[in-house]
């Protein structure tokens, strides 16, 4: 157990953790674009915001919380999404009052108690945005074309946009009735879980991972059958933003999401290359979330991207990532009446902004120039007792195979030069 991680979690190691931040400073970048701030919420919060804000007959709440009682108490919950966190800080800190739309965005660790398997974790990570204030057809299609350019940045191919409408609270009732007329003359073939949600949630039915529930509601009655006129105007005008931008989308109108506060626009994108856990991002409009949290009733919309689920899906693409890894520079010592001036030369590098490093193992200078090949450094900077006295140091350029004497007084500007 001591050197054992938990079931769902993962190390990200020096060598991978490269990649990640690559991956989230492209979102960061592509925020910084599109007008979004970031937001930090605590990773922990009450149970009841994710019991409201999710829905009580979703997968995430009924099985997958990380729900414990503090020693105060209380019931807290380990964030299993963003969206209802970054309302409830919304509402907490006020920020209706400021111009809208209010656009945010998050990156970070999501836990869910799920089975895991290829793609599927209980600690797993996010990049998310979310959009306070606009009811706009054009945000929709804003944070929609947000997703697919980080993906395309990546370099991912091979993605499919869904997107559905999921009506709002004058359709949902109607679609209500009709998918209970549907479901109820083969009610008791339904997996227990939603023979409970028949009556409260029978939309959820749609979402159920059981493979006798998925055949039972092949034809049952979809959102778009149920659309009002409003809705069905919306859903227009989002699909003409997409359109005017180039961006492709599957109309499926079968797609619910695991979630319950969605209203309007849901989409979600997929990828046939990771196995079943195909979902690498979804989202949608959740108009009713913050009145259902004790705000005033404000629009909102957002996605969330899954980060392993994208790594997984570049890595079986074979895209290869732009990372340096290695210091620029190595400074090997040769002789112990060096090694004060090796020691300070590193700093002294370190503080021109060049990245430096060393070796504190007294190797052999062959052990050095070998570390320093392992590190993948560029230039290693040999410095001994007799180049000291002339005032040099050898420097080799390790790719090019090459090296040359250059006086120390000249080292920082020759290195800037090369590297
Ligand atoms: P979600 O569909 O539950 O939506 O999660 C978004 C993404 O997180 C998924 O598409 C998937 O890539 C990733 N993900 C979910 N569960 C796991 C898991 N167990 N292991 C690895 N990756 C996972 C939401 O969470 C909504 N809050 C999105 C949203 C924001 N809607 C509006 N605003």
């Amino acid at each position: 157990m001591l050197t054992t991680r938990p079931r769902g979690t993962n190390d990200i190691l020096p060598g991978e953790v490269e990649k990640w931040q690559y991956l989230e400073e492209l979102a960061r970048q592509v925020c910084r674009e599109y007008g979004y701030s970031e937001i930090r919420t605590p990773i922990f919060e009450h149970t009841e915001l994710f019991a409201r804000g999710v829905g009580e007959t979703t997968d995430i709440v009924e099985k997958e919380m990380y729900t414990f009682t503090d020693r105060g108490d209380r019931s807290i919950t380990l964030r299993p999404e963003g969206t209802a966190a970054v309302v409830r800080a919304y509402l907490e800190n006020k920020l209706y009052a400021l111009p809208q739309p209010i656009k945010l965005f998050y990156i970070g660790p999501m836990f869910r108690y799920d089975r895991p398997q290829a793609g599927r974790f209980r600690q797993f990570h996010q990049f998310g945005v979310e959009v306070f204030g606009s009811n706009s057809p054009a945000i929709d299609a804003e944070v929609i074309a947000m997703a697919m350019d980080i993906y395309h940045r990546i370099g991912l191919t091979n993605l499919e946009l869904h997107i559905n409408s999921v009506g709002c609270p004058q359709c949902r009732p109607v679609l209500r009735q009709k998918l209970q007329e549907y479901f109820r003359p083969q009610l008791a073939e339904l997996c227990p879980n939603c023979q409970g949600r028949f009556d409260r949630n029978p939309l959820r039915i749609l979402d159920c991972k059981s493979e006798k529930c998925q055949e039972i509601g092949r034809h049952a009655p979809t959102t778009l059958d149920v659309l009002c006129p409003e809705c069905q105007a919306h859903f227009e005008l989002v699909k003409g933003y997409l359109d005017a931008v180039g961006v492709k989308y599957i109309v499926d109108n079968r797609l619910v999401r695991g979630l319950d506060y969605y209203t309007n626009t849901a989409f979600e994108i997929m990828t046939r290359d990771i196995g079943a856990q195909s979902s690498i991002g979804g989202g949608g409009r959740y108009n009713g979330l913050i009145e259902a949290c004790g705000g005033s009733a404000a629009p909102g919309i957002g996605f969330a991207l899954g980060l392993e689920r994208i790594l997984l899906t570049a890595e079986r693409q074979g895209i290869t990532f732009p990372i340096s890894r290695g210091p620029a520079v190595f400074v090997a010592t040769v002789g112990a009446g060096a090694e004060t001036e090796s020691f300070a030369l590193v700093q002294k590098l370190r503080r021109h902004g060049i990245a430096a490093d060393k070796d504190y193992l007294g190797r052999s200078l062959k052990a050095q120039m070998k570390y320093a090949g392992k590190l993948d450094a560029r230039l290693v900077i040999i410095l001994g007792e007799e180049e000291l006295s002339r005032g040099v140091a050898v420097v080799r350029n390790m790719q090019a195979g090459s090296q040359e004497e250059v006086p120390l007084a000249d080292i920082i500007s020759y290195v800037k030069e090369v590297q």
